[in-house]
């Protein structure tokens, strides 16, 4: 299998340090004038999204141009999977034209998996239907990491719906492997209990006060609808049972900080006053998201 990146899981500490390191040094790039490099002068990325997508496709197509690679983002609207082209048809079809790497988005858990074993070329995973988001953990361990000393002994508590959320599952995995006691916390047909058996350090609570309480790092999660045939949760009730507010975050360490993927329901998951708040890292992980997909490209093509 050519190497790309399809999975967090697959990853080992060695592996995830080094993306980190590396996206260390990329970071101070943003703020300066003259923001190109020429690590990978002359090569295609090709940006392939069958879902919506602002920050990631955005991000990577960033990413590329910043390491001096010509980027090329296409969505599924638009082009020949309307017309009932097979996946596997259209990316053969895109990769005839040499691109050096696909960056794949899904509504399909596995579609990258399965064009890896098909396509000789590297596969990037930007997020396959409720399986994994690898480069979103990166951006958010760096996130983190930026905040913290490290991340061993950590207590991390991600709250809204697990189940349905790619972002959880990579972050699981990843901050598994480094000794973070997990929590995770949401609406019960939204948490079942055997997404403990994911990774060690799993815990599960139903109680957003138990999870909030002494905890370092607060991710909150989108309720995906998108991957549910139920009825939506009422805004009002959701939010008062699993929404973080001013008055339950005070539950959590007094520097404890705020997370979120993107995009945010303010008013549900999260009130405005939190998201806007000080201890809010959400447009830091925004940023971080293009020096971590810059490691992650270079690591992928050199
Ligand atoms: C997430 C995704 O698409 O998985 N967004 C993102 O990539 N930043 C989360 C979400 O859609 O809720």
């Amino acid at each position: 299998m050519t190497k790309g990146l399809l999975d967090i899981e697959a990853l080992d500490r060695p592996e995830i340090e080094s993306l980190l390191q590396r996206a260390r040094d990329f970071q101070p790039l943003q703020q300066m004038r003259e923001k190109r490099l020429d690590l990978l002068d002359g090569r295609l990325v090709v940006n392939l999204f069958f879902e919506a997508s602002t920050r990631t496709r955005i991000s990577f197509e960033i990413a590329a141009k910043r390491l001096g690679a010509d980027a090329l983002s296409i969505s599924s609207q638009g082009t020949s999977v309307s017309k009932g082209e097979t996946l596997l048809d259209t990316v053969s079809t895109l990769s005839a034209m040499r691109p050096d790497v696909i960056v794949m988005r899904h509504a399909a858990s596995g579609a990258p998996h399965f064009l890896a074993r098909h396509l000789p070329i590297p596969i990037i995973n930007a997020g396959d239907g409720q399986h994994e988001h690898p480069t979103q953990a990166l951006l958010d361990a760096r996130t983190i990491l930026d905040n913290r000393p490290s991340l061993e002994g950590l207590r991390v508590a991600i709250i809204g719906d697990i189940l349905h959320s790619r972002v959880a599952r990579s972050n699981i995995h990843l901050l598994s492997k480094f000794g973070v006691d997990i929590v995770l916390c949401g609406p019960a047909p939204l948490v079942p209990q055997d997404l403990k058996d994911l990774a060690p350090g799993v815990s599960i609570t139903y109680d957003i006060k138990e999870a909030l309480r002494n905890t370092d790092i607060i991710m909150m999660l989108r309720v995906q609808l998108e991957r549910q045939n139920e009825t939506n949760f009422p805004a009002g009730e959701y939010s008062r049972f699993y929404g973080l507010r001013a008055e339950n975050l005070a539950l959590a360490k007094p520097d404890a900080i705020v997370m979120h993927p993107g995009p945010m329901n303010r008013g549900r998951e999260i009130s405005t006053e939190v998201a806007d708040s000080s201890r809010s890292v959400i447009l830091s992980q925004v940023e971080n998201g293009i020096a971590v997909r810059m490691a992650v490209l270079e690591r992928v093509l050199q």
